[in-house]
């Protein structure tokens, strides 16, 4: 596992797109894998600059979000499959049909999950998946004591990430969704470079948990440790429970320019 300390999360955004300018310039006809919450943000929004100023294609890809909530209408403006399309996908030239998420609505929601990981693995496995952390170390919505290596399957979400995406329901609790569907921490781990991104003093526990604790479920981004080829950025607010930020910054600053992360 790389871990890429930065001053702010304005830092990270160029170090990850990199990343997708690389693999794009390779493989246009890429698969991404997408992430909702606030912390990607910067991300997309660095993807969509370079898109519109330096002409960054995206016209071949497609995409897969990790998770979708269960029984929000479609449409719905926090629905994650919207929110993608809104905040990154709709900005590019993505194909809209090439974007894709979990079927939150689906009559049958255990087949819909199966039928996820199948879609994945039949478009040949996610080349770049973008993660967010939650506080209390969650994957996409894989929450504390989530099987290692579970697959895409329904969820029901601890009553701690519902408050905190409160935020994005008018601070209403009530109106966030009970259950979900998500990737699987086994499905995530099948991506060939995982980036996780964490910023503010509100990761930095589930940070230092995940990174440097031990493997566990308790802390199911800690996965990662078995990652070939996972990348952690964060700011240094999020850094700030880590003991060895001192040799990832080294390690970082010595790498040779055409490696990347
Ligand atoms: C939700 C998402 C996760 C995300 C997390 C953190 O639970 N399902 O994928 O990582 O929120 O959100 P934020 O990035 O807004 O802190």
């Amino acid at each position: 596992m790389e871990v890429v300390v930065v001053p702010t999360p304005e830092d990270a955004a160029p170090i990850v797109a990199d990343a997708y300018s690389k693999l794009l310039a390779a493989k246009p006809k890429a698969v991404l894998g997408l992430a909702t919450g606030s912390t990607p943000l910067g991300v997309y929004a660095e993807l969509i600059r370079r898109h519109k100023e330096e002409g960054l294609s995206f016209a071949g890809c497609s995409s897969y979000n990790l998770d979708e909530y269960v029984g929000l209408p479609a449409g719905h403006p926090e629905g994650y499959l919207t929110f993608i399309k809104r905040e990154f996908t709709d900005q590019v030239d993505f194909d809209p049909d090439d974007v894709h998420g979990p079927d939150g609505l689906a009559d049958d929601l255990m087949k819909a999950a199966s039928d996820y990981d199948q879609a994945i693995k039949d478009a040949g496995g996610i080349d770049i998946q973008i993660l967010g952390i939650g506080g209390d170390g969650h994957l996409a919505f894989n929450m504390p004591m989530s099987s290692l290596s579970s697959r895409t399957r329904l969820k029901t979400l601890t009553s701690k990430t519902r408050s905190d995406n409160a935020r994005f329901f008018d601070g209403d609790v009530e109106a966030v969704p009970k259950m979900c569907l998500t990737q699987g921490l086994g499905t995530i781990m099948e991506a060939r470079h995982a980036i996780m991104l964490g910023f503010g003093k509100n990761k930095a526990q589930a940070v230092a948990e995940c990174v440097e604790g031990a493997l566990s479920s308790r802390w199911p981004a800690s996965i990662l440790q078995l990652h070939p080829h996972a990348t952690v950025v964060v700011d240094e607010d999020a850094a700030s429970q880590l003991r060895f930020t001192g040799y990832y910054i080294d390690t970082f600053k010595g790498k040779p320019d055409w490696q990347g992360i």
